[in-house]
């Protein structure tokens, strides 16, 4: 059977290069980063080599990057490590309703702490408004944070306004770069950004690794306390193999980007104009500006599960949204946010497409989801026979 695989934001496969690079830390360069016998030196300077690259890769200084072991982590410590160490100043969080849960449910843990979090709407198309983030933030914020392109329908936020206003009245800003980083070009400077959270396995490096970006000179307290590694802000032993993946992965992906998204963009408006052909059926979010891989869409009188089993049957992996709420059966709060219907909601199909995907993969898709949505409605309770 043939397989394709259009689930790339919940995880991308890792690169052959990236594997090639990792190898020898995994045997012969095993050593201890913190060893100061040669085999540690070994470790630590691949570490370091990998710290200065990354932070090329963003216009960030080495010493601003730290590494930790994904985007779950760095959001973790971005909240709660900024928002703890800077209470002297006042109370406020502010974020959007349409963030991945590793930012949403760590807002609600500082809120419990006794920290006052508001939460940003976001209009029909998938952006939060520059107007509405004025009206937010107050002399007692002390950080807001917004993801850079939202992981289920990938509309990308005008993060660089959004830097500037916060900068203007001297609150930090974290963005939440998990979807971007590796495929639209970051400049933490340019886009006046305090902290930035990344994930290897988005971007074809390993899974369990990633980093924080830190602006020099920010206050932020650690979450996990030992041998003070990583400058104090995470303790545990380096993940070398991984560091040194995330470095390589990252380093295919800058230079690759613009002859990927133009490809990417193709297909992804080619599946995208021919799954609407399919009658009410919807993309959710607009198309530009959008992740260039992204195609969310949503079909009506269909339940979003099934397609996924059905298609998977077919071979086509594709998700309702995001991986990690594929098990509730709450709608999705990012299509709530974006103000469909609870009915609407539940026949939400997201593909996103990556560096192997190929025009007859797109072709495959096309020819077999009419059928699927089809065979749906003829059994759905919904109605659209
Ligand atoms: C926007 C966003 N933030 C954070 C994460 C969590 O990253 P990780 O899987 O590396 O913990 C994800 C993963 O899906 C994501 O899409």
């Amino acid at each position: 059977m043939k397989h394709v695989y259009l689930d790339h934001a919940a995880t991308t496969p890792l690169d052959k290069r990236v594997l090639g690079a990792m190898k020898p830390y995994f045997s012969k360069k095993f050593g201890n980063a913190g060893s100061l016998h040669l085999f540690g030196q070994e470790a630590r300077e691949a570490v370091e080599k990998a710290r200065e690259s990354i932070a090329k890769a963003i216009n960030a200084k080495p010493e601003e990057i730290v590494f930790t072991s994904g985007g779950t982590e760095s959001d973790n410590i971005a909240l709660q490590g900024v928002m703890r160490a800077n209470k002297g100043k006042g109370k406020g969080l502010v974020t959007s309703v349409f963030e991945h849960p590793a930012v949403l449910r760590t807002a609600e843990k500082l809120e419990k702490e006794g920290f006052e979090a508001s939460y940003l709407p976001v209009t029909k198309q998938g952006f939060v408004e520059l107007q509405e983030i004025k009206k937010f933030l107050k002399k007692e914020t002390i950080l807001a944070s917004v993801m850079h392109a939202n992981n289920e329908i990938g509309t990308i936020q005008p993060i660089e306004e959004i830097g500037k206003l916060c900068r203007e009245k001297g609150i930090l800003f974290h963005s939440d770069a998990v979807q971007t980083v590796g495929k639209e070009r970051i400049d933490v400077e340019k886009m006046n950004i305090d902290l930035l959270s990344a994930s290897a396995h988005k971007f074809y490096g390993p899974k369990g690794i990633g980093f924080l970006y830190a602006k020099q000179g920010t206050k932020i307290y650690p979450l996990m306390h030992g041998g003070g590694h990583e400058n104090g802000l995470r303790s545990g032993t380096e993940n070398v193999p991984g560091i040194v993946g995330m470095e390589k992965a990252l380093e295919i992906a800058v230079k690759e980007m613009d002859e990927e998204n133009e490809k990417l963009k193709k297909l992804r408006n080619k599946l995208i104009d021919g799954c609407l052909e399919i009658k009410n059926s919807w993309l959710n979010g607009v198309r530009e500006p959008r992740l260039a891989a992204n195609a969310a869409l949503g079909f009506d009188f269909v339940e979003g599960e099934s397609m996924i089993l059905m298609l998977s049957d077919k071979g086509i992996a594709a998700s309702t949204g995001s991986a990690c709420s594929t098990k509730s059966l709450e709608p999705s709060h990012v299509l709530r946010a974006i103000g469909l219907p609870h009915v609407k909601c539940h026949g939400s199909l997201r593909f996103t497409l990556g560096r192997a995907t190929t025009e007859k993969d797109i072709d495959y898709v096309l020819e077999t989801l009419p059928g699927i949505v089809k065979r749906l409605r003829e059994i759905s309770p919904l109605g659209g026979k």
